[in-house]
This record gives structure tokens, sequence and C-alpha cells, in this order.
């Protein structure tokens, strides 16, 4: 069942408001000049269920072009916020516009223009994988012939065209996953907002859908992505926002925060005893025990190596590059939470 106070979450059909509004299937979008205004803003953003504060206070902006990534624990209020961006979920203060048309007042238009892969699967179990995706084009008033070609070439990207008379509940987790990105492309949005496009995606998929989002951002797409895998988020995004608790920890490139807030380096070790750690603890630094490992980030680390071959030659370790999972499980803990 829906939420008593979701929004309609059907794209709005093709009113005569908009008309107004930004053309969102105009296929020659130049990007020569730079357009100023950000894609995105949210201002102050909140959401309260009850007692629950699952969004407290969020405020961002994605410039035009710009791929953004929302990174955050499981609870930490990313589909919330971004539910509140694409108009299903009315948020219970603060505002949020997509190319200065506010989420609450002009949602028809808003949804015409957003692309959107929502968390859950809501896929129409009544019909087969063709209509599913020929049935969310007429909510946009895509004329059927070029709908029905847009369709088949998104079933040929998600590798579903052997599948388009299947019924839903025919397909894998990873299949529906694949049709609902289809579905999100349909309408050559401006704007994608992806709520973990490639969780259960097998590599081939997931490196498939990264280089669709990199295609579609270099025609000037804008994208705000939430993911779990940081690999995902270093690969494809110019900008990560940390978010826990309904509110922003940290954003910046995903270089920056790696180099800002662990450094370059990384030791792992396993297997070690009260020697090796003293030795780490003279070391500047920080170290982190979690369980039986030992992570160590050293603060100069060229001669880590060297270091810990002549001190400490049989300790079974690992010295590796500092990613933004360091980052992530630094500023987020390395503890299970609910
Ligand atoms: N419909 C709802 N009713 C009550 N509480 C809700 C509802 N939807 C979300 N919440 C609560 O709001 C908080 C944020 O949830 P949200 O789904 O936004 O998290 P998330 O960051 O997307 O997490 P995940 O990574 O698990 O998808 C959680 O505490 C959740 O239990
Ligand atoms: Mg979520």
């Amino acid at each position: 069942m829906r939420p008593a106070d979701s929004l309609d979450d059907r794209p709005g059909p093709d009113s005569p408001d908009s008309a107004r509004a930004p053309r969102p299937r105009d296929k020659m979008r130049v990007v020569s000049a730079p357009d100023r205004n950000p894609a995105i803003i949210a201002r102050d953003l909140a959401k309260t269920y009850g007692a629950v504060e699952a969004v407290r206070g969020v405020s961002f902006e994605v410039a035009p072009g710009e791929v953004v990534g929302f990174l955050g624990p499981n609870g930490a209020g990313k589909t919330t916020t971004v539910r509140m961006i694409s108009c299903f979920l009315p948020p219970t203060a603060g505002a949020a516009s997509v190319y200065g048309l506010d989420v609450r007042s002009r949602p028809r238009e808003v949804k015409q223009m957003l692309g959107i892969c929502p968390q859950e699967d809501n896929l129409d179990p009544d019909f087969n994988v063709l209509k599913n995706l020929l049935v969310y084009g007429r909510y946009f008033g895509i004329p059927g012939r070029e709908l029905r070609v847009r369709a088949e070439e998104l079933l040929e990207l998600v590798q579903l065209s052997d599948r388009k008379k299947s019924a839903i509940g025919e397909l894998s987790g990873g299949m529906k996953r694949r049709l609902i990105l289809a579905r999100a492309l349909l309408n050559n949005p401006r704007v994608l907002i992806l709520d973990e496009p490639t969780t259960g995606l097998d590599p081939q998929a997931r490196h498939a859908i990264w280089t669709r989002i990199r295609a579609l951002r270099a025609t000037g797409v804008t994208v705000l992505l939430t993911t779990h895998y940081m690999e995902e988020a270093a690969q494809l995004c110019d900008r990560v926002i940390v978010i826990d608790n309904g509110q922003v920890l940290l954003e910046g490139s995903p270089q920056s925060l790696v180099d800002q807030e662990v450094g370059r380096t990384v030791v792992e070790a396993w297997n070690f005893d009260k020697a090796f750690e003293e030795f780490l603890r003279g070391i500047p630094g920080r170290i982190e025990l979690v369980g039986d490992r030992l992570y160590f980030y050293p603060r100069e680390a060229d001669h880590m190596e060297r270091l810990l071959n002549e001190r400490f030659p049989h300790q079974e370790r690992l010295i590796r590059r500092a990613t933004l999972e360091d980052v992530f499980l630094k500023l987020t803990g390395r503890a299970l939470r609910d």
C-alpha cells in the first residue's frame, strides 16, 4: 500500500502547462553556453514520519550536467530525500526545485523532465516487459512509433530484447532492475534520479549502465544517484554528498574526500600482536581496530613498505591505496547498524 501522504506516483501527462516548462524531449541540447542556474536545488528539506525524523534539513545543489552521488548507511534518509525531489513525497519542511520549478507547485512539469529509477520494484505485473515501457511512455505523450523505437532500443541497451514478451513475474531480480533503468531513460530526461540503480546487477550490466550514464552526462544530462557501491560513486560522480541520520555530513569530489579524510595509503593487518600495534602507534597517523583487523592510515606513506619489511617481515598485512570506502567507513563508523 502506498503511504497516505505520497503523491501520485505516475509521471504527469502532457498538459497545456507543460508548454511553459523546459522541454524534456529536446534532443539537441547544446551545452556550449553554460547554464549557470542549478539543475536541482534542495533547501532545508525535512521529512518526519510521526516521531521519526527521516530527513533533517538537507540542502544542496546540483549543476546542470553534473553527476552527484548520495552516500549514506541504511536508513540515512537518501531515498526519502530523492523521493521529495522526484515529487513522490511532500516535504514536511523546506523546498526543492528542478530547473527552477518548485516540486510542490509544479509537479507535472518537473516529472516531465525527470527520469526516475526508484529503489523498489514498481513495475506493473499485469503487463509484459515491452508493454511496461509502452504504457509508461504514453504518460509522457511520446508518439506511438517513436515510443516503440525507443523502447526497443532501450531493451537492447539493458539486454532484455529477448525477454520483451515475458511477464514481469518471470524476470530475475537483476532483469527487473534493468527494465526499471530502461524505463527511466524512456522520456529522454534532462535530469536522472537513480536510487541504487545497479543494486543486484551483475558486473557486465553494471558496467554497461555506467557507460550509458557517462554518455548521458556528456550530452548535458544531470544525474543524482544513490549507491552503496563506493567504486560506482568513485567511477561516476563528479561530487558525492555523504548523509547520515538525515543530515549532510560532508561533500566533495571523491578524490578530494579521500585525500582530505584518509590520505593516500592504508595498512590493513591481521594476526598481529601488541608489539606490532605499539610500533604503529609510534608512527604519525590514525589506527582503527575493528574485530580481528587493524587499519592504519599513516600521515606519511612513503616508507611504510620498507619499514614494515624491516621490523615485522612476517606480519600478515596489506598496503593499499585509500578509497572512498575508507572515507565512508571513517565518517559513518565500521560497526553494523540497524
Ligand atoms: N513510510 C515511512 N514510514 C515511516 N518511516 C519511514 C518511512 N520511510 C522511511 N522511513 C524511515 O526514514 C528513515 C530514512 O529512510 P530512507 O528510506 O530514506 O533511508 P535510505 O538512506 O534510503 O536507506 P537504504 O540505504 O536502506 O535505502 C529510516 O529511519 C526509515 O525507517
Ligand atoms: Mg534507500
